[in-house]
């Protein structure tokens, strides 16, 4: 049987999947490498987000920003609205301090290595890995969640967390290729998100289920081993949509450090706090006849949130700025905002 990593590239070179950010086989071997703002924005934009989700975030992007010094250029609250939607925010205002610094202190190159990389804002152990590895050549060890599974489910590895995670970077820093490090790690993110999935893996079509652990014991889906998650607290808030008669809606922009940091959003009591916020009109910004235009639901990571929303004419005072109601669509609020307008929008 040959090695592990070239049954990986044979695959990849038959089934790579085509994305906006990556150079094809053909190219890499030929000696094409990715763009690494490309790759660092990609890469930034798939923590936590679907391939999915982020390509239009991506072509938007790279369009308004094609390069480091562009994106240096531009403000952090144009960043920000281009982000809205996509989640974790500290990784939008990050990237704005990474391509500031990239382009202070290195003369707008990406640093090389994976040890510079690292102590740049927003890139850790895996964006450093993968920009290292599938933007300059490193033989560096790429681990992110699917990686992880298709290791576990190979050597039938029963540790789970920060464990798992440590055996699979020693594997991949085993068995990363010296050629084409960055395909090899992306065949790995390809074979997870396509052949070796969650639920249902398609193990007849697997390049390297011949030498497959679990899948010669038939206990495939017993790994990755989950760990028990704690249960998430229940938090309530409440929002208000304060309307003119012209439609105009008031926003403003909530505080830097804190949930949403730096995002658009309607005034909202505290909910970032552990106990229970205030919900109810008498909350509201200023006086005026509040009605409850319905509730929205939410997951962040550590808590749920039950987000009273509700909706008068009504004049705030204070730091905000009003946004016609026809370009909300537009204003770069976060997912969770949206929703609450959808609400106020529909009655
Ligand atoms: N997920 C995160 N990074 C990726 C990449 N470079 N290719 C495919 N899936 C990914």
């Amino acid at each position: 049987m040959t090695s592990f990593s070239t049954r990986m590239l044979e695959w990849y070179d038959r089934n790579a999947r085509d994305l906006p950010w990556r150079v094809a086989p053909a190219d890499s071997i030929a000696g094409v490498r990715a763009n690494p703002y490309h790759v660092w924005l990609s890469e930034v934009m798939l923590q936590q987000t679907t391939v999915a989700a982020v390509k239009s975030y991506f072509a938007t992007f790279v369009s308004k920003w094609p390069d480091v010094f562009a994106m240096s250029r531009a403000s952090e609250d144009d960043i920000m609205s281009a982000w809205a939607g996509l989640g974790y925010y500290s990784r939008a205002r990050n990237l704005k301090k990474c391509a500031d610094l990239i382009v202070s202190e290195h003369g707008g190159q990406f640093p090389q290595t994976r040890s510079e990389l690292i102590k740049l804002p927003g890139i850790g152990d895996y964006t450093a890995s993968a920009i290292a590895a599938i933007g300059f050549g490193e033989a560096a060890p790429v681990v992110d969640g699917n990686i992880e599974r298709v290791f576990a489910r190979h050597g039938a590895n029963s540790c789970s967390g920060p464990s798992l995670k440590q055996a699979a970077r020693e594997f991949m820093q085993l068995t990363t290729p010296v050629e084409r490090p960055g395909d090899f790690a992306q065949s790995l993110m390809d074979l997870g998100a396509t052949i070796c999935t969650p639920r249902n893996p398609a193990c007849a079509l697997c390049p390297v289920s011949g030498d497959c652990a679990s899948r010669t014991a038939g206990t495939v889906l017993d790994y990755p081993v989950k760990v028990a998650k704690k249960p998430k607290p229940l938090r309530r808030g409440a929002a208000f949509v304060a309307r003119r008669n012209d439609g105009a809606v008031w926003l403003v922009r909530r505080p830097p450090k804190g949930l949403l940091g730096g995002m658009a959003s309607f005034p909202t009591t505290e909910w970032s706090v552990s106990k229970d916020g205030d919900t109810g009109s008498q909350a509201a910004p200023c006086p005026a006849e509040w009605h409850h235009a319905g509730t929205v639901r939410h997951t962040f990571t550590h808590f749920h949130l039950e987000l009273e929303v509700w909706t008068a004419l009504a004049k705030p005072e204070g730091e905000g700025w009003w946004s016609a109601g026809t370009e909300m669509d537009g204003a770069g609020l976060p997912t969770l905002m949206r929703n609450a307008w959808m609400l106020c929008s529909q009655n």
